[in-house]
């Protein structure tokens, strides 16, 4: 049997990997509200389309911060890819390079990202986590902009883990031969798992709560790449990354992996890209399986989109041709959905298509 769609490849992947590695990836805080309500909430908008607009050529290529991308999809930051397939994010950057879409590399990856960026016509972004010890963080900024990468992505929704019961039960830790390998400094140390999951400990011991508004400038200053901050989930927030010099804002929950009980990001975004209309260029993630739903977050703001869970989903299924599929099947319902539409640019997707 072949995965037709992005859900599928969570079934198939599952019996590839690890129980502890399976629900690492999968799982959301507490009760799972938000991670179950991101992907619910696009059941519960609706689109309209329109006939006879000659959509013999559907165009899906887009752009953020002024870089070409084949479709509106990026691939979310997520950690520990060579739990799912021992070419981990290796896989991934060719995957995305081929597709020719930006692959937005953890910090905690585990690979260095100086490989990840040769693989892949240098259109990665590196996500940032700031740790307590700022010359880790300079020297993680810096690496990446030597590297070729296209710009920082601050994360800023996680100055403590969120409670993942999954991970608890499981006392998830990373497999004595992988290591976060762009942090020589800190990647020796095992996960100390106290109480919790190793991840907790390691985010606890390393990750700086201390992170406010006041340290976007020290960030600026440390390297040229343009900023975009990641984790925004009101427009309170969005406007002070306006103000704070920031070139591009993820609205995202963390795949309801954080605080539990947020709203989803696509029922927030309406009111974000409002409130700061063409001042940011703006990307949302959490959620989002189908080419209709990148459709309805394009119509209510967002430039593109980020997938997280399908990539892992794809990489654990067949490595490196498992995310191309992941992305290809994405994109034929993305080129459907938009014909449908009767759309045949991905600038004339407004919200004239959202049905009110
Ligand atoms: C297994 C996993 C690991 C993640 N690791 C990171 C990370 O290292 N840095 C980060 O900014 N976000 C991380 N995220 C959040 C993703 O970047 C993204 O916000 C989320 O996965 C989007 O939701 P989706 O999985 O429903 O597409 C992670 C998410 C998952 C599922």
């Amino acid at each position: 049997m072949q995965p037709l769609n992005l859900n599928d490849f969570e079934v198939f992947a599952r019996d590839k990997i690890s129980e502890s590695a399976y629900d690492y990836f999968r799982g959301g805080a507490d009760d799972e509200i938000t991670l179950l309500e991101n992907s619910s909430a696009y059941k519960n908008i609706f689109l309209k389309y329109r006939v006879l607009r000659d959509v013999s050529n559907v165009d899906t290529s887009a752009s953020f911060l002024g870089i070409k991308l084949s479709m509106p999809v990026l691939i979310a930051p997520t950690a520990f890819h060579k739990l799912a397939h021992p070419e981990g994010e290796i896989a991934v950057s060719k995957a995305a390079s081929s597709e020719g879409i930006i692959m937005i590399l953890s910090t905690l990856s585990n690979s260095d990202m100086e490989d990840v960026v040769n693989e892949n016509d240098k259109m990665v972004m590196f996500q940032l986590y700031v740790y307590k010890d700022r010359e880790i963080t300079r020297e993680l900024i810096q690496r990446a902009e030597s590297a070729g990468m296209k710009a920082i992505v601050l994360t800023v929704d996680t100055p403590y883990i969120g409670k993942r019961e999954k991970d608890i039960r499981n006392r998830f830790t990373l497999p004595e031969h992988l290591s976060v390998k762009n942090l020589l400094p800190v990647s020796k140390d095992k996960f100390p798992v106290v109480d919790n999951s190793g991840l907790a400990g390691y985010v606890s011991s390393h990750l700086d709560p201390s992170l406010s508004w006041k340290d976007i400038d020290w960030i600026k200053s440390v390297s040229k790449l343009p900023l975009v901050i990641k984790g925004i989930g009101c427009s309170e927030d969005a406007l002070l990354s306006v103000e704070n010099g920031a070139d591009g804002i993820v609205v995202s929950n963390h795949g309801g992996r954080q605080l539990d009980t947020c709203r989803a990001t696509i029922d927030v975004l309406p009111e974000i890209a409002e409130s700061v209309s063409d001042k940011i260029e703006i990307l949302i993630d959490g959620g989002i399986r189908k080419g209709t739903d990148v459709i309805k977050a394009l119509a209510l703001g967002a430039k593109a989109v980020l997938i997280g869970r399908p990539v892992i989903w794809g990489l654990a299924y067949d490595g490196e041709k498992g995310v191309k599929d992941v992305l290809n099947i994405l994109r034929n319902e993305i080129t459907l959905a938009m014909a449908l539409c009767g759309v045949d640019k991905v600038k004339n997707i407004n919200n004239e298509l959202i049905a009110k």
